[in-house]
């Protein structure tokens, strides 16, 4: 295993925040294939590439022709984005993501009961995949029928095309079944507007323009893609961290009004997005480095919320250390749509379970892996034993 997909990575960002932080590694591959990035480690570096959108585009993956993805949110720069994030901003209120708290508690009191008797899971099957998937699919109006089909579409689009199974057609095939799924969903909901993340879309409106249908079918795409496996992680982190840390569960389970500070910690601790890309739009000198318009840099979040500058000892887990500075949801313009919402879901699924469970630990003789991608610190398995409360 490399060492920056190790479960502990951390001592390898800070070698590179000292040693080379910014470099140009001419192996590392982005997702389509494109090889050779600038690799940023030092968290004010990082925050610059963030905030400086025009010089540092969002638009540097190839736009193709029947992915809906690549013209999505994420992929675009001001003015469309500003229109984009207006629209999104309209339908993605708090209060329907506060409505949702009383069904997230009993979702997720409902899984953790099926383990109780066993005192042991498999936390990362049994809870953290589904709690984001039931929780992002009922906020859009999915049906409850067709939540795993779309679920299974997402999981086929968001591995490396060259490392699954059916590869870049299985990658396409995949977008071009879920845009027919949604296309017709949007066409019901439009004929019947409910009270739900896709009839929001279709209604809201910024200086009189609306999405079009191209647009919905994207941003239904994003915004499964977003909000389930960052949350996934956010929660399979969460409890890996807690394992190592017996005390703080002890401290949580006496004061639950502590979880959300400890959320906190763990986005900044192991950060369930760990680099973001972007494009130089013009030459532009950043730690001492040329970098050539047209570059591609990779800004790494999960090292800059590592920065002993701006996180003194930060390989410590604390979770009364002050960390708003963090930038687990990115930083400016892109700044996370759904942070809200993943910091109810983790919220609620963490009081439920520091009110049934204590001891945590993680299974004997068990060996957590971590899933390959760089760009994502998440678990792909995390077997543990508990007692009841
Ligand atoms: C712990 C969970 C999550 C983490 C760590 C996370 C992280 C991020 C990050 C780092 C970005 C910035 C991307 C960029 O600058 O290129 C982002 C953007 C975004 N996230 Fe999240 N996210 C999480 C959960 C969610 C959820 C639950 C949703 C929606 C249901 C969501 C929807 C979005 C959207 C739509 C954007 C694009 C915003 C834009 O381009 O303006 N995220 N997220």
């Amino acid at each position: 295993m490399s060492l920056i997909t190790a479960l502990h990575p951390f001592p390898f960002y800070y070698e590179m925040q000292k040693e080379r932080p910014v470099y140009f590694d001419p192996e590392y591959t982005l997702n389509w294939g494109h090889k050779g990035v600038w690799q940023v480690f030092q968290y004010q570096d990082v925050k610059r590439i963030l905030s400086d959108y025009e010089t540092f585009s969002s638009e540097g993956a190839p736009k193709v022709e029947g992915s809906p993805l690549s013209i999505g949110i994420t992929q675009t720069d001001p003015p469309r984005h500003t229109f984009l994030r207006k629209i999104i901003s309209k339908a993605f209120l708090p209060s329907v993501v506060k409505k949702l708290e009383p069904w997230i508690r009993q979702q997720s009191e409902e899984l953790l009961d099926q383990a109780l008797a066993a005192g042991e899971m498999e936390f990362m099957e049994e809870f953290a995949i589904p709690i984001p998937v039931r929780v992002i699919t009922r906020l859009m109006g999915i049906p409850n029928q067709d939540y795993m089909q779309v679920y299974e579409w997402a999981n086929l689009i968001i591995q490396n095309p060259a490392e699954v199974e059916g590869g870049v057609e299985g990658f396409f095939r995949a977008q071009q079944e879920q845009t027919v799924f949604f296309k017709t969903l949007i066409e019901e909901r439009k004929q019947n507007l409910q009270d739900d993340l896709i009839s929001h879309l279709i209604r809201a409106e910024v200086d009189g323009e609306k999405l079009g249908e191209d647009d919905l079918v994207s941003f239904c795409m994003v915004l499964l893609l977003a909000g389930n496996e960052t949350t996934t992680n956010l929660l399979g982190n969460a409890v890996f961290t807690f394992t190592e840390h017996p005390e703080i569960q002890e401290h949580l389970i006496q004061n639950p009004e502590d979880i959300p500070k400890a959320i906190e910690e763990v986005l900044r601790y192991r950060s369930p997005v760990q680099n973001l890309f972007r494009v130089a739009t013009k030459d532009v000198e950043i730690g001492g480095q040329t970098i050539k318009k047209g570059d591609y840099v990779v800004a790494w979040l999960g090292s800059a919320n590592h920065d002993s500058t701006v996180f003194p000892d930060p390989d410590k887990f604390d979770i009364h250390r002050e960390n708003h500075k963090a930038i687990s949801f990115g930083h400016g313009i892109h700044y996370c749509v759904g942070a809200p919402l993943a910091r109810l879901e983790a919220k609620v699924a963490l009081e439920v379970l520091f009110s049934k469970v204590k001891e945590i630990q993680l299974k004997p003789g068990a060996a957590i892996r971590r899933n390959p991608s760089t760009m994502m610190y998440g678990l792909l398995n995390l077997p543990i034993v508990f007692q009841s409360q």
